[in-house]
């Protein structure tokens, strides 16, 4: 079943298909983090379970930044999804596929982007119900060849490549008429987040929205 939600993401993504990784554990610098990529038209993020602080992360940013569209990543187990789902997030990502994480967010309406690398993994994503799954990781597990031969024969199933993605490589993935969106770090590099330098993160969030729209048109 498609929710508001995912019309939403999707909406979101077909203006600018790419979602930055944030990994903090400040949840200042989280919601700085968020501001500046929205400042530069990202406004759909990740925000990755890798540091103690980072439910406090995400919650900052979903109280302080309404027009920031927030997920969880790096959700493995069914209680990481129901922590991140009970403080508002508003979709959740897996480097893996879990069948109980997904059959939670299935049953919660919540998006969930589970983590496929084999044609194995995305026929079970496919018959879990899913019809996004995460591409991971994604320059390692084949890149856009990989991704064009999933896609042949797993014609309703879209990707999301995430995974050594990046400036360089981010139109040839969007090109690929399956991929929704790629995710990554690159948007969000540690240097300028302990330098302050948000204006850093801004003009990377730009030069993403400025090479996604020229891989899509
Ligand atoms: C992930 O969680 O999806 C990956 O760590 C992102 O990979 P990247 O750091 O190469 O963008």
């Amino acid at each position: 079943m498609t929710s508001n939600m995912d019309k939403l993401i999707e909406a979101k993504f077909a203006a600018a298909p790419v979602v930055p990784l944030i990994e903090a554990s400040d949840p200042a610098v989280a919601v700085a983090t968020a501001k500046a990529l929205r400042a530069g038209g990202l406004d759909v993020v990740e925000v990755v379970l890798r540091t103690d602080a980072a439910l406090e992360c995400m919650s900052a940013i979903i109280s302080e930044s309404s027009d920031i569209v927030v997920g969880a990543g790096t959700v493995l187990t069914v209680d990481h999804a129901k922590a991140v789902a009970d403080r508002g997030a508003q979709f959740v990502v897996s480097p893996g596929l879990v069948d109980d994480v997904a059959r939670f967010c299935l049953d919660r309406n919540l998006p969930f982007y589970g983590g496929t690398m084999t044609a194995g993994e995305v026929q079970r994503a496919y018959a879990l119900g899913l019809r996004t799954v995460k591409f991971f990781p994604a320059k390692l597990a084949g890149g856009v060849p990989m991704l064009k031969a999933l896609s042949s024969v797993f014609r309703d199933m879209r990707f999301m490549p995430t995974g050594g993605v990046s400036a360089d490589n981010l139109a040839e993935f969007l090109a690929v008429p399956s991929v929704i969106a790629c995710g990554g770090s690159w948007l969000t590099p540690k240097a300028a987040i302990e330098a302050g330098d948000y204006d850093a993160i801004t003009r990377l969030a730009r030069e993403a929205v400025a090479l996604a729209s020229a891989a899509r048109s």
